[in-house]
């Protein structure tokens, strides 16, 4: 039998790690020719996550630029593409979530009339300004995509009344959990200096990220300003922030949390580390996508910095609350989860509605079974 020649395409760090653990099965399934394209639409936060799954993609766009405009992007990769897929003739493009690299990569596959399958289909948030430009980029590839691999029911429901016929959606859970369930061991030993010496249990260790581009700006400051008050005045934080390369979002870092002893800005962390650093965090605070996924499974109450979520399931669950970008807003949930007790319990309780780790064994069957 002819095997399935399927050509996996993704370029920034939270793709990476959603497809790694799939590219990683199917490179070993006897009946899938798997060829990787990165956009690296990101370059080192990209190749830190190729280094640790092992990946050596057979295609590297090298398309990153300091300061890179999104049509930058848009351009670059639907140009570098034409001659991958012209070259490889894969049987389907597979691509992930949301991003630039997401929308062109599927559209670049529709250029050349080859089948894409969209992996982490379904998410939306209702609002085409927020996640900017991530809710139009995913939008666009369902309607480019002709195999949709949804992580949860909702996200199927989202599809079906966008008018995609239930028979091309697959519920399959995220394949970030299967990611997850790899690198996460209670007895992981950081290599960070830093993070060695920290006492989870006698400090309150508050993990941060903060990049999205709607958030670039007055809402940024006014997260970065919440978390210095709350730095400054509870002795019992530490605040680790591992600082997205945007130079955007380091300069304003450094302005207003660079001279807090208690907050640590720190280079992104491999995702071993990382996710082991959530494992054993007090409180997450966040406007990533990723993580929002991630830490309901560790038991960890998530704060989202952000005034809508495309990921309700684990509010629904309770352990994530959307707080907004007003400083008092932040600071007041904050610190209600380092005070009251009740209030953090009935977060911290282990619950995952992004699926059971097999999330790409069901798109492996699907993909075959068609
Ligand atoms: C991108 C995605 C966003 C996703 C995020 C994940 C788009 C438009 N945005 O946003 O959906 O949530 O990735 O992190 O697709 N940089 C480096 N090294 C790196 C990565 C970035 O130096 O490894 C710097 C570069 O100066 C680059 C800038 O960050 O120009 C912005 O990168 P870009 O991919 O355009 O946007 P992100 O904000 O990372
Ligand atoms: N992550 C990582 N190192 C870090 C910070 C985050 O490996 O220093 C991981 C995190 O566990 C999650 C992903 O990166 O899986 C999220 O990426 P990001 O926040 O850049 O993008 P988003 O998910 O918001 O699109």
């Amino acid at each position: 039998m002819k095997r399935l020649k399927v050509l996996t395409i993704f370029g920034t760090r939270p793709e990476a790690i959603k497809m790694a653990p799939l590219i990683k099965k199917m490179e070993k399934h006897k009946d899938i020719e798997s060829i990787v394209c990165v956009t690296a639409q990101h370059r080192e936060m990209l190749d830190m996550v190729l280094k640790i799954f092992d990946i050596t993609p057979n295609h590297d766009l090298n398309i990153m630029k300091h300061g890179q405009s999104i049509s930058d992007i848009t351009v670059a990769v639907l140009k570098g593409l034409e001659e991958v897929l012209i070259k490889e003739k894969p049987d389907i493009v597979l691509v992930h979530g949301d991003t630039s690299t997401t929308f062109v990569g599927a559209l670049a596959a529709f250029y050349q009339k080859i089948k894409v399958g969209h992996v982490e289909a379904g998410l939306r948030s209702g609002n085409i300004y927020s996640p900017y430009p991530e809710e139009m980029n995913r939008s666009l590839t369902s309607k480019l995509a002709n195999i949709h691999f949804a992580p949860t029911k909702e996200n199927y429901n989202n599809l079906v009344k966008e008018g995609i016929e239930g028979k091309d959606i697959y519920i399959t859970g995220n394949t970030v959990i299967d990611a997850l369930l790899q690198v996460i061991n209670d007895d992981y030993a950081f290599q960070n200096d830093l993070l060695n010496h920290i006492d989870f249990n006698a400090k309150k260790v508050i993990v941060m990220t903060c990049h999205r581009r709607e958030n670039w700006g007055v809402p940024m400051s006014n997260i970065f300003n919440g978390v210095a008050e709350v730095a400054n005045t509870n002795k019992d934080v530490e605040v680790i922030f591992p600082v997205h390369l945007n130079p955007q979002i380091g300069k304003l870092a450094d302005e207003i949390l660079g001279n807090i002893s208690s907050v640590h800005l720190i280079e992104p962390l491999e995702y071993e580390a990382f996710a082991n650093l959530l494992n054993r965090a007090y409180l997450i605070i966040t406007d990533s996508g990723g993580i929002q996924e991630e830490a309901p499974s560790l038991g960890k109450p998530i704060l989202v910095l952000r005034t809508e979520t495309e990921r309700p399931e684990a509010v629904a669950a309770g352990t994530v609350k959307v707080v907004g970008v007003e400083k008092q807003s932040i600071v007041n949930e904050i610190e209600n989860l380092l005070t009251n007790k009740d209030a953090y319990n009935t977060m911290a309780t282990a619950t995952n509605p992004y699926g059971d780790g097999r999330a790409c064994d069901r798109i492996i069957e699907a993909l075959l079974d068609r």
